[in-house]
């Protein structure tokens, strides 16, 4: 078990890395220190983690407006903090942003996350009790078949700029295991959802779109198949792995909860045609089949068994329970998503960390 004390949380004001930031402070015990670097490129809010802030900032949690692959300002911020822990979620995340633009998904996906290694290897020594956890995707394994899973064996297969930059880095942090004896682990997760989440991604794309009665757009014929985790639950994987895992190995983490995305987004219209007073079909009406995404992998789906046996980690938030908690957020949260979209909170940005 390792203690981990002062952590550098990457993509902090992201969907998970907020999240992940919530959970280490409300939910585990943590009594450490958190020094959230992040960028801030449009898919991070600092706004989300105001709660964090407002309890704990200057005292326990720390904000760092650093681009990973500015090595020299990664430089400082090691020092400062006397780092000894890394979560790693900070990317470019969004698969059809990597199609149109791969550049950012290399320079932050890889170069990034060498910088970050590289940083790891000058200061610390094996044995030394501090560590590097990498987050993942199971989008590196590729495409799989009916019936198939993908074990942390199976050979990578990344298929979109995005998974390949991805499968560079995963690369990179187990190289760095072997050959520098770095002390680190990565998580493979499925699609999360929940709060926080930037509304390009597919459920806050849809909810968005359903109450500004717009078309849902669903890529291709609908019958992607995609496993879904609520976001808790990719969080408590993460710290578990990170304080129980062993080094140089990997862990996948995944929902083990597959649905079709035009059987997902009918039942999304059917719990948001419930909670807003529709009636049934409202919604349903606006779905619109529209051309498909280029190199679309038709399936993802992991084997957890690894995780489940060694670590003890297992879901606790069933689908129904998580869909339903993820709709009220929105929900109730309209005017963070008019701000994401609208950039107002860039202004809230300036104006809090006088930028
Ligand atoms: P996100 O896009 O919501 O957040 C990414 C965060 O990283 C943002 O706060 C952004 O400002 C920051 N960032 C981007 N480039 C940076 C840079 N150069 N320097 C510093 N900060 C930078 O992403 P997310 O959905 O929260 O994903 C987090 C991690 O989890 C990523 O590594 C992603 O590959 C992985 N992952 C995501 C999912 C998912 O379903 N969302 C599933 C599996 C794995
Ligand atoms: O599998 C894990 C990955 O999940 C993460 O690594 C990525 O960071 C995350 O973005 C997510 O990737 P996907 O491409 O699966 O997520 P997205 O929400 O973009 O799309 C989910 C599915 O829905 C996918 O099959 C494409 C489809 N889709 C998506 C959008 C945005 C649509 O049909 N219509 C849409 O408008």
């Amino acid at each position: 078990m390792r203690k981990l004390q002062n952590i550098m949380v990457t993509g902090g004001c992201g969907f998970i890395g907020s999240n992940f930031i919530h959970y280490l402070f409300e939910d585990t015990g943590f009594d450490g220190r958190v020094i959230n670097v992040d960028k801030l490129t449009y898919a991070g809010n600092p706004a989300n983690l105001v709660r964090i802030e407002q309890k704990y900032g200057g005292t326990r949690y720390f904000f760092e407006r650093v681009d990973i692959v500015d090595f020299d300002a990664l430089d400082a911020v090691f020092d400062k903090y006397d780092i000894d822990t890394v979560i790693h979620f900070a990317a470019e995340s969004h698969v059809d942003r990597s199609i149109h633009g791969p550049k950012a998904f290399i320079r932050t996906n890889v170069l990034g996350t060498f910088n970050l290694l590289e940083q790891a290897r000058k200061r610390w020594r094996p044995g030394d009790g501090r560590h590097f956890h990498h987050i993942s995707t199971d989008e590196v394994y590729g495409s799989a078949e009916p019936g198939d899973y993908f074990y942390e064996t199976t050979a990578y297969s990344p298929r979109s700029p995005y998974s390949a930059s991805k499968a560079a880095a995963d690369h990179l942090v187990r190289s760095y295991a072997n050959t520098y004896g770095l002390s680190t682990t990565v998580t493979i997760a499925s699609n999360n959802y929940g709060p926080y989440q930037f509304p390009e991604k597919l459920l806050p794309l849809m909810i968005n779109n359903m109450l500004e009665e717009k078309p849902l757009p669903v890529y291709g014929d609908g019958m992607n198949v995609r496993d879904w985790l609520y976001v808790g639950d990719h969080c408590s994987a993460v710290w578990m792995v990170a304080v129980h895992g062993k080094s140089g190995q990997t862990y996948n983490a995944g929902g083990e909860n597959e649905w079709t995305n035009i059987e997902l987004v009918q039942r999304l219209c059917g719990i948001m045609e419930a909670k807003t007073g529709k009636t049934p079909g409202h919604y349903k009406r606006l779905i619109t089949f529209v051309k498909d995404r280029p190199g679309h992998d038709r399936r993802y789906a992991l084997n957890c068994d690894k995780i489940k046996k060694q670590i003890g980690w297992k879901q606790s938030v069933d689908f129904e329970e998580g869909l339903d908690k993820t709709v009220d957020w929105y929900l109730n949260n309209r005017q963070w998503v008019e701000n994401v979209k609208t950039g107002e909170y860039r202004e809230w940005i300036r104006k809090n960390y006088s930028i």
